[in-house]
């Protein structure tokens, strides 16, 4: 029996220590009790509402008014606040009488800095809800104004994931996000992640919590044409590693401990047959710019229950070492 309970406990420190990655290990701060651990045996699916359809934008006003919004922020970066999927967006609202306020400085690969700016003015703003018009980082932006400006005692490191950050797990209720992507890649519109640049570190890391979840994601092909080139194609080679790692993680069953309370389970669990099919999916159609918009959604529902691994954990810290490149077509 002391041989095995010495097994056990060996696979628990490696458990915890592979648990390591800032944005995809998280595990929040479950209490590992002292008795000899189990791996975790179930998994849960979860998503955000996920409305597809050519120019669905224009129903984003109608829903605020469902939702009884009467203080709106839209979130855009610099370059999407001009383009077409804002003016939907933006008629949309107009139409149905919703007052909103824009806030179109998101920084594209957004920093520490650039998201306490958008906490700033989320705070300052006192909105009931919110609209994210553009990619992963603009989605990512708004995910983080809405949680520090409903928590606003809240250090920025509290939320963040461990060990970078305290990976907090209890918080006030946030508002509403609806999430209208304009790229084709993150799937941010479906996770309860948001990730940025730590500077201090010059790495990614993120903060992950369900609560973070979009309530509703519009998916509208009609944003994809404006995509340049080079976004479509890297954010395309984004879904695909989503899909694959997703598809390729740990088993849910080969992770673990069990957690003590439900509540405490992980964003990523690992692969389960559930996300095993939004991954498949994604990996035998990712060719036409449309099929893809909806490929990026479905692969962030993989991607948001199972994880991902190798190629993102690899990625973040030459990610945050970069301070020159700026690929062509990136604002
Ligand atoms: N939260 C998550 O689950 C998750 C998952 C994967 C990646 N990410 C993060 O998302 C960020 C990248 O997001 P992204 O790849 O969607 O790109 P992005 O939001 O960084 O945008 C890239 C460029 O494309 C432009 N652009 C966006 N939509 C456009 C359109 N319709 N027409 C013309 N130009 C457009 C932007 O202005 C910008 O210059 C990274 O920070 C990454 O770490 C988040
Ligand atoms: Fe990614």
């Amino acid at each position: 029996m002391s041989s095995r309970k010495r097994v056990f406990d060996l696979l628990r420190t490696i458990n915890i220590a592979s648990c390591q990655c800032p944005a995809h290990g998280y595990r929040g701060n479950v209490q590992v009790s002292n008795i000899t651990p189990s791996k975790d045996y179930a998994f849960e699916i979860k998503c955000s509402t996920v409305r597809y359809g050519l120019g669905v934008t224009q129903e984003v006003g109608m829903d605020l008014v469902n939702l009884g919004a009467k203080n709106v922020c839209v979130m855009t970066d610099p370059n999407v606040v001009s383009l077409s999927p804002m003016k939907a967006v933006l008629d949309s609202l107009v139409r149905n009488g919703i007052s909103y306020s824009v806030y179109d400085k998101v920084r594209v690969e957004p920093t520490d800095t650039s998201l306490k700016h958008a906490i700033d003015f989320a705070k300052r703003g006192g909105f009931d809800s919110y609209v994210a018009v553009g990619g992963g980082s603009v989605m990512d932006t708004c995910k983080a104004a809405n949680l520090y400006a409903c928590n606003p005692d809240a250090d920025f490191l509290d939320y963040v994931n461990q060990p970078v950050g305290k990976g907090k797990t209890t918080m006030e209720p946030l508002k509403p996000v609806i999430a209208i992507p304009t790229t084709s890649g993150t799937g941010s519109e479906t996770t309860g992640m948001s990730i940025f640049d730590y500077e201090e570190i010059k790495a990614k890391t993120g903060i992950a919590h369900s609560a973070l979840r979009p309530l509703l994601a519009l998916i509208d092909p009609l944003h994809t044409l404006s995509v340049p080139q080079t976004v479509a194609n890297f954010a395309g080679f984004d879904i695909f590693c989503h899909a694959l790692e997703s598809f390729t993680a740990i088993p849910y069953t080969e992770r673990g401990p069990a957690p003590s309370n439900p509540a405490l389970r992980p964003v990523y669990q690992g692969s389960n047959p559930i996300s095993d099919v939004w991954a498949r999916f994604c990996l035998q159609d990712i060719e036409a710019r449309s099929s893809m918009h909806l490929a990026a959604t479905m692969a962030g529902v993989g991607i948001g229950n199972a994880g991902v691994h190798l190629c993102h954990g690899l990625a973040y810290p030459i990610a945050g070492n970069v301070k020159d490149y700026v690929p062509k077509d990136y604002g």
